[in-house]
């Protein structure tokens, strides 16, 4: 990064082969490497990435939860970059841009599922104003893959894209159950992105002191103490660990996300863990990474100040109200499967606007959820704060990029168009349903 506030980066997107624990696979990455490298902005900054496409597919960039504008050459995931090519993007940061994680993955329609889960995606850091003191810092990308006995990934299955596929093997930061190390009394901050295609995390680090100081661009006024976080595909949390002596296993408990048929719950859950990842002595969950604190003891750091937070929007007039049912129905998926998925009774197309909203309005979205699993809804470009769950209204004010919507439930989110115009998306993101049609398109005018 400049000192005028620009970071140049080149990404070039191609398959090779990297070691997973070890172990040889054949996977997609950025740079030779898995997780692509981390880029590290502040607000006001301008980013310049130079994909090149050495996929055997076309591809692009898409640069989840930033709040950048949808019109220029910026969050663009209509940009085709075919195999052998190259695109330049640049992003231009707001000077009040949330600080925070974030990360970027291509969003070809057709090809994300794909694509992530060969290995595309790294982390976003935008910095903090005034820094939060930590003793160390870990950007920790969890996605899971799943490689058969020569080390690359097995095309997936019709019934692996209906209920969205959920790899064998977690990984963090491209490896299988790492071991990190610290000393009592170490304040870290844990920068984790969910990067699973269709894998919902429950995490927990039990023996240790957690305290929650965000969800994706959203930050809470004080941290709270927390014993889990619970990330959709593509959500991110900014974490503060604060080191107590012992072994600790950063674990993920099972998640119920439903079935296609109701039937299929106890396979996705991840009730039975991955193989090889610590089933047995976890039965109730699985181990991604361990925690090992010892030594001499640090001295505390002070408590953390007062975070800047934007207006809580249940008390803002809202100006329009707009409802998003997401369904499944039979035919028109791709790869022969017998299901489609659907945002108001529509596969996505790119040449249809389905939502149109004003600059400058406060939108309450009722989200509705025909189907008996579940579907994380992310909007590009404006955060959403969900503000009621099933009837019950919604404490937690934070403002975040993907929202549950449960099987056969219902939730409501408020949305700030407040200063962009034009065109882009809104989608599930488990990847396989957003592949297959469960996406729409807004524009803001
Ligand atoms: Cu993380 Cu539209 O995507
Ligand atoms: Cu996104
Ligand atoms: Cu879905």
């Amino acid at each position: 990064r400049s000192a005028d506030g620009r970071l140049k980066v080149r990404l070039d997107a191609a398959p090779g082969d990297v070691k997973i624990s070890g172990r040889g696979a054949t996977v997609l990455s950025y740079n030779g490497g898995v997780p692509g490298p981390t880029l590290r902005v502040q607000a006001g900054d301008t980013l310049n990435v130079s994909l090149h496409n050495g996929l055997n597919d076309p591809s692009n960039l898409h640069v989840h939860g930033l709040h950048v504008s949808p019109s220029d050459n910026g969050d663009n995931m209509f940009v085709t970059v075919k195999a052998g090519e190259s695109f330049d993007y640049e992003y231009q940061l707001p000077p009040d841009h949330p600080p925070g994680v974030y990360w970027y993955h291509p969003h070809h329609h057709g090809f994300v599922a794909d694509q992530v889960f060969g290995g595309l995606y790294g982390a976003i850091i935008v910095e903090d104003p005034t820094p939060i003191r930590a003793t160390r810092e870990r950007v920790l990308v969890i996605s899971d893959i799943t490689l058969d006995s020569l080390g690359r990934i097995p095309p997936v299955t019709p019934s692996e894209q209906m209920a969205g596929r959920e790899g064998q093997l977690v990984l963090v930061n491209g490896q299988v159950n790492p071991v990190m190390t610290a000393r009592p009394g170490e304040r870290e901050r844990w920068r984790i992105v969910n990067a699973c295609v269709s894998r919902y995390l429950r995490l927990r680090l039990d023996g240790q002191e957690l305290q929650l100081l965000g969800i994706d661009s959203g930050r809470f006024q004080t941290p709270g103490d927390v014993d889990e976080v619970v990330l959709l595909p593509g959500n991110r949390a900014d974490l503060l660990v604060t080191a107590v002596s012992g072994t600790s296993i950063f674990q993920t408990l099972p998640y119920d996300r439903g079935g296609p048929n109701g039937m299929m719950g106890g396979m996705m859950g991840g009730g039975a863990g991955p193989s090889g990842q610590d089933a047995q002595s976890n039965p109730r969950g699985f181990s991604v990474a361990t925690l090992t604190v010892s030594g001499d003891a640090m001295t505390a750091l002070s408590a953390v100040p007062e975070q800047a937070v934007p207006p809580d929007l249940r008390s803002r007039p809202v100006t329009a109200r707009r409802e998003l049912t997401f369904g499944m129905g039979m035919g028109g998926m791709r790869g022969g499967s017998m299901m489609s998925f659907t945002i108001n009774k529509e596969v996505f197309d790119a040449d249809r606007t389905d939502t149109t909203v004003q600059a400058d309005s406060i939108e309450e979205w009722t989200l509705t959820n025909t189907s008996q699993m579940d579907h994380p809804l992310h909007l590009h470009v404006w955060p959403m704060q969900l503000v009621e769950e099933n009837g019950r209204a919604v404490e937690l004010v934070v403002r975040q990029d993907v929202v549950n919507v449960p099987a056969g439930g219902r939730v409501k989110v408020r949305i700030a168009f407040d200063d962009f115009a034009g065109r882009t998306v809104y989608h599930c993101h488990i990847l396989d349903h957003e592949d297959n049609g469960m996406m729409g398109v807004i524009e803001a005018k």
